[in-house]
C-alpha cells in the first residue's frame, strides 16, 4: 500500500490546524514533520512542542524527521510529544544503530534517513533495526527544492536489495515530490511520498492531496 505523508513545512502555520484537517480530510496518510536546528541542516524550524500540538488536531500518524545533531538528547521528548515514527540521519549519529535501537525502545518506530550523496551501504547493517528507510531525494534544509534524478537508481538498489532480503522496510522519498516526479519515484520503487509544497504550495489543498493521491496509485 502506497501512503502520502504531508510535510507541514510549507503550510501556513497561522492556521495549521485547518490545514492540516484539510490535508487529513482529502486523504492524506501521515504528516510529515520537519525538525531543523541550524547546525546539521541551515534552517530552524519546529521542536516537541509544536508535535505536541499538532497530535491534538489530528489522528494520522506523525512521520517526524530529525534534521538535527546529536538527535539522542531529544528521542523521548518527541515520542512524548506523541511522534509515531522518527528518522534520523546516519551523518549526525555517531551511534546509529543505538540510536536505532533506542527510537524503538521508546515505542516509536524508527527510519534511518539519507542524504542524496550519502550510499546505501552506510545502512547495510542496520536495515533489519528499521522500519522505513528514507532516501532524501533533495538536500535537506529546505522545502520548495527541486527533485534530484540522480536519486532514482538509488531507489531502485534500495528496492532490490529490500526486496531480496525479505525484511518489511519500507522505501520512503522526500523532496522535490509534485505530479510532475512522484511517477518516477514510484517506478523506482518508493512506498510512501511526503510532499510540501507540492500540497501547500499553489491551487487548492485538497486538489493537490487528491491528484498526488491518484498519481500513486496508478502502480
Ligand atoms: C526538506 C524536508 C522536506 C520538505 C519537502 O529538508 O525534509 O520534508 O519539507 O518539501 P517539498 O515537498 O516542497 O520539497
Ligand atoms: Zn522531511
Amino acid at each position: 500500500m502506497k501512503r502520502l505523508s504531508a510535510s507541514i513545512l510549507s503550510a501556513d502555520f497561522g492556521c495549521l490546524a485547518d490545514q492540516i484537517e484539510r490535508v487529513a480530510s482529502a486523504g492524506a496518510d501521515w504528516i510529515h514533520v520537519d525538525v531543523m536546528d541550524g547546525h546539521f541542516v541551515p534552517n530552524i524550524t519546529m521542536g516537541p512542542p509544536l508535535v505536541r500540538s499538532v497530535r491534538k488536531i489530528t489522528q494520522l500518524p506523525l512521520d517526524v524527521h530529525l534534521m538535527i545533531d546529536d538527535p539522542d538528547r531529544y528521542l523521548e521528548a518527541f515520542v512524548d510529544a506523541g511522534a509515531d515514527r522518527i528518522g534520523v540521519h546516519p551523518e549526525a549519529c555517531v551511534h546509529l544503530h543505538r540510536t536505532l535501537q533506542r527510537i524503538r525502545e521508546l515505542g516509536a518506530s524508527p527510519t534511518v534517513t539519507l542524504n542524496p550523496a550519502t550510499p546505501l551501504q552506510s545502512i547495510q547493517y542496520v536495515l533489519g533495526r528499521v522500519d522505513m528507510v528514507l532516501l532524501m531525494t533533495v538536500n535537506p534544509g529546505f522545502s520548495g527544492q527541486s527533485f534530484l534524478p540522480e536519486v532514482l537508481p538509488k531507489i531502485r538498489e534500495l528496492r532490490k536489495s529490500i526486496d531480496a532480503s525479505g525484511l518489511p522496510v519500507l522505501i520512503e522519498v522526500d523532496g522535490g515530490i509534485h505530479l510532475d516526479t512522484i511517477g518516477d519515484a514510484l517506478a523506482a520503487g518508493a512506498d510512501v511520498f511526503v510532499s510540501g509544497s507540492g500540497i501547500f504550495s499553489g491551487g487548492r489543498i485538497e486538489d493537490n492531496v487528491r491528484s498526488l493521491k491518484k498519481k500513486m496509485m496508478e502502480d
